[in-house]
Formats: C-alpha cells, sequence, structure tokens
C-alpha cells in the first residue's frame, strides 16, 4: 500500500509547505500550520477536477478562443430579489456559493427562505449539521413557510451526505454548515483546517460532476474570516459576507468573489419577525435622523456595487487623557484614519495630536472605498470645532497624500441619488463635476482638502 502523504497548510493564508515549522513561509503567521492527508489517488483537496466530466473539467482538448461557444450561463432565480441581485442574477447550476458571516445574523433564515422558494418549482435538499431536523421544521413554520417538496438531512459525515446528493439529485443544496462535516477519510476533529478543506473539495468536485449547486454556510473566526481567509475562498465559485450590526435590523449581503457576476455587489434586508425581507431602495437605510444639527456628522454618498448608497459619517474628536491618544474606526479602515489625521495635519494645517478621535459609519455598514475620504475628513473637523455641518449637505472624494481631492467612480449616480433623497449641495471633487447640472442640487468642486475645509470653518 501506497504510503499516505501529508502536508501542512497554514490556518491563516491557506499556503502549504512540506514538513512542520512554527512559522508559515506564506504569511509569516506563527503556529498556524496544520497536517493534512494527501489521498493518493489524486481525487482530494488539490485536484478537485480529477473526475470531472469534460466541459466541467479544467483539463481538455486546446483549442481557438473563436472556436468556443461561449453561451450565458442559466440562472436559477432564488425567488428573493435581493438575494439574486448579490449573486449576479442566481444560482449557477454546477457553482459552489459560500456564506460566510457572524453567529446570529441570518444565515440559515436566508437559506431555508431560498430554499422553501425554490422548493415549489424543483429538487432542493437543505443539510443540516448545526440544529437537529425539528428546529429547523419549527423555524420554517415560524416563518410562515410551507415547502412540501424541501428535504431536510440532519448530517454530519461527508460521505453519507455525498450519497444523499448523488440519489437525491436536488437543483440546489445547501450544507449548514462547513465546519460541522467530517470526513471519513481523515482522522482531524470537525471545523479542522484539513477537514473543512477537505469537505469543501469534495463537496466542490460533486457540485462541477452532477451539475447541483451547493451552497456552504461558514462560520467566520474572530479575525472575520471562514477558517482563515484562503482555505475556502479559492475552491469555491462566489464567496458571499453577511454584514450588518446584530443590534439593528438591517442585513447586508456582499459578494467578495464571484466567478459569475460583480464584486461588491450589495443585497439588502431587514430581519422581521418573519425572517429577512429584501429592501429594494435602501439608499437612505443609513442616515440617522437628527432632530437638530448636530456636529461631527458628514453624509457620505458611496457606491456599493451598481447601488449609490448614503451613509452618515460620524467623527468625535475629544482631549486625550493619555500619551498616545486613540484612533478609533467602527467600519472604516484605520489605517485610513492615521493617514487623514496626517494629511489634516500638514495640508490643512489643524492638528489632532493631543485629541482622541473615533469615526463610525452608521448602521454596521462596511465601507472600504477611498471616496469616504473627504467625509471623513469633514467630519473630523466639525467635531473638532463644535460646528456642525449645513444641513442637506452630502460628500464624497478621495483625498490623497499631497491634500489633493481625487475624483471618484460614478460621481453622476451618487449626485442623483442624493437629489432624489432631498439634499441639495454635494461637495465633490473637481473631476466628478457634471457637465450639465443635475437638478435640485448644488454640486461644490474643490481640488485640495484645504479648500474643501475652508468652506465650512
Ligand atoms: P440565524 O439564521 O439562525 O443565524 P445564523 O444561521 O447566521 O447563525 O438567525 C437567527 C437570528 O435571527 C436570531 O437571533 C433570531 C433572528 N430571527 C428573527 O429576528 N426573525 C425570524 O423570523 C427568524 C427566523 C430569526
Ligand atoms: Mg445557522
Amino acid at each position: 500500500m501506497a504510503k499516505a502523504k501529508t502536508a501542512y497548510v497554514c490556518g491563516e493564508c491557506g499556503g502549504e509547505a512540506p514538513k512542520w515549522q512554527g512559522q508559515c513561509p506564506h504569511c509569516s503567521a506563527w503556529n498556524t500550520l496544520s497536517e493534512i492527508r494527501i489521498d493518493a489517488t489524486g481525487a482530494s483537496a488539490g485536484n478537485r477536477y480529477a473526475s470531472a466530466p469534460a466541459g466541467l473539467a479544467a483539463t481538455g482538448a486546446m483549442k481557438s478562443l473563436s472556436e468556443i461557444e461561449a453561451r450565458d450561463t442559466p440562472r436559477i432565480a432564488s425567488t428573493i430579489e435581493e438575494f439574486d441581485r448579490v449573486l449576479g442574477g442566481g444560482f449557477v447550476p454546477g457553482g459552489v456559493v459560500l456564506i460566510g458571516g457572524d453567529p446570529g445574523i441570518g444565515k440559515s433564515t436566508l437559506l431555508l427562505q431560498a430554499l422553501a422558494g425554490l422548493s415549489a418549482r424543483a429538487r432542493v435538499l437543505y443539510v443540516t449539521g448545526e440544529e437537529s431536523a425539528e428546529q429547523v421544521a419549527l423555524r420554517a413554520q415560524r416563518l410562515g413557510l410551507t415547502a412540501p417538496g424541501m428535504k431536510l438531512l440532519p448530517e454530519i459525515n461527508l460521505e453519507r451526505i455525498q450519497t444523499a446528493l448523488v440519489t437525491e439529485a436536488p437543483l440546489v443544496a445547501v450544507v449548514d454548515s462547513i465546519q460541522t462535516l467530517y470526513s471519513d477519510a481523515l482522522t482531524a476533529a470537525p471545523g479542522s483546517v484539513s477537514q473543512v478543506r477537505e469537505c469543501a473539495a469534495q463537496l466542490t468536485r460533486i457540485a462541477k460532476q452532477s451539475g447541483i449547486t451547493i451552497v456552504l454556510v461558514g462560520h467566520v473566526t474572530k479575525e472575520g474570516t471562514i477558517a482563515g481567509p484562503r482555505v475556502l475562498e479559492h475552491i469555491v465559485d462566489t464567496v458571499l459576507y453577511f454584514e450588518g450590526d446584530t443590534h439593528s435590523s438591517f442585513r447586508l449581503v456582499r459578494a467578495f468573489k464571484n466567478r459569475f457576476g460583480a464584486v461588491n455587489e450589495l443585497g439588502v434586508f431587514a430581519m422581521t419577525d418573519r425572517g429577512l425581507k429584501g429592501v429594494s431602495n435602501p439608499s437612505a437605510l443609513f442616515l440617522s435622523q437628527h432632530d437638530q444639527d448636530v456636529p461631527g456628522s458628514a453624509v457620505l454618498v458611496t457606491q456599493e456595487g451598481t447601488r449609490p448608497l448614503l451613509v452618515e459619517i460620524q467623527a468625535l474628536v475629544d482631549d486625550a487623557h493619555a500619551p498616545n491618544p486613540r484612533r478609533l474606526s467602527v467600519g472604516l479602515e484605520q489605517n485610513r484614519l492615521a493617514m487623514l489625521l496626517a494629511v489634516l495635519h500638514r495640508h490643512v494645517g489643524v492638528a489632532c495630536y493631543d485629541q482622541d478621535v473615533f469615526i463610525n459609519a452608521v448602521g454596521g455598514v462596511k465601507i472600504a472605498e477611498p471616496a469616504a475620504d473627504l467625509a471623513v475628513l469633514l467630519a473630523i473637523v466639525s467635531s473638532l470645532k463644535g460646528k456642525p455641518l449645513p444641513r442637506g449637505l452630502v460628500v464624497f472624494g478621495e483625498v490623497g497624500l499631497a491634500g489633493e481631492i481625487r475624483p471618484a467612480p460614478r460621481g453622476q449616480e451618487r449626485l442623483r441619488e442624493a437629489a432624489k433623497l432631498g439634499f441639495t449641495q454635494a461637495l465633490i471633487p473637481k473631476g466628478n463635476l457634471p457637465k450639465i447640472a443635475i437638478p435640485g442640487i448644488e454640486a461644490i468642486a474643490v481640488e485640495r482638502a484645504a479648500e474643501a475645509l475652508a468652506r465650512f470653518r
């Protein structure tokens, strides 16, 4: 018998090493390598297309690009419009979708609703490893879902799930969650990197072979990634993350990677007592309603996927009582805040070195685009001076290290959305100034950070 081969894989970055080391050679994290077995047949993790049929397989005869008939991938609409939007139009046959998010954010609820909707038209299977069948049935009852066609399988053994998938041949199957599964082929505990990787790879192989769409639920580690960032993300076709504040009722589902659609597309839901409801016009959700003008608040128009979204950026600047002032940001990038404070000092002449600075994007939304910079700067200065910004003002624009304001993509759409919601003034980069004025909103174009802040001092 051939000797079973092993390799060591990093739980942080998914990189492999031939032997155990204290430090990962790829990402330099400490104590993250764990042993995995490599199947001698090559059918496991590294080689998931090994026995996939032609057409789905990664290997095949060489052809010239023009010979290949390109078709649009057919879509299976999930019956939930906001969910279809993030998926890029619906599920793709044979596609594997990973949905991550904090516990209790609504992953199981959303998938149960989607499957119940689909079950009217097709065979669907819900594999539950976390909750018992009774718990799932109870939830479906509470949600008012009647889905007599939906099959439920409480199971955590990968091989038995594979058999069920082959015999039942559903159109869409949900596995809740990937961390509870174990394969007989491995001795590691469920939830360990090697089990999660092997189970995901095997399920992906089945999906590609049989054309079943498989949705994997993944738990997020405390660093905010699914069992280490790269471990699963490169195996599956689509990675979606649930975002949002569990204390508020709004939930965002964001496409992080999508082989069949646009990334950063956003689906917006409200959690109600009857499950998740799509919010089709979410642009004003992330504005808090102040009765009076308050200092430290600026309204940003951000562009998430194909939709503009208005988000209130709040800043609090207060005297620091420790030698190292605190810089804290929620929903925005921390390093970017440090950079903006440096720009503020050097190019605008406003110093915050003896001040604690806190910034927050309202509603638990995460903003990664640099076009938020100008709103952050305005909010900080407004809080520092104790002077509210004018009502009806929206802002967007990236701030460069030289103190310049750079244009943001899709400026006109942002302006139009702000005008639609009743905003009357917009502070924008010069490059975004529309040739024809947008009715209802006055655009104030600026080129430098100092110029922008001087207007509201
Ligand atoms: P759940 O889908 O179980 O989360 P996950 O699978 O991501 O861990 O969501 C559970 C939460 O949602 C729970 O805190 C209760 C809340 N909830 C509602 O508010 N309304 C509902 O109709 C349902 C089913 C759940
Ligand atoms: Mg769950």
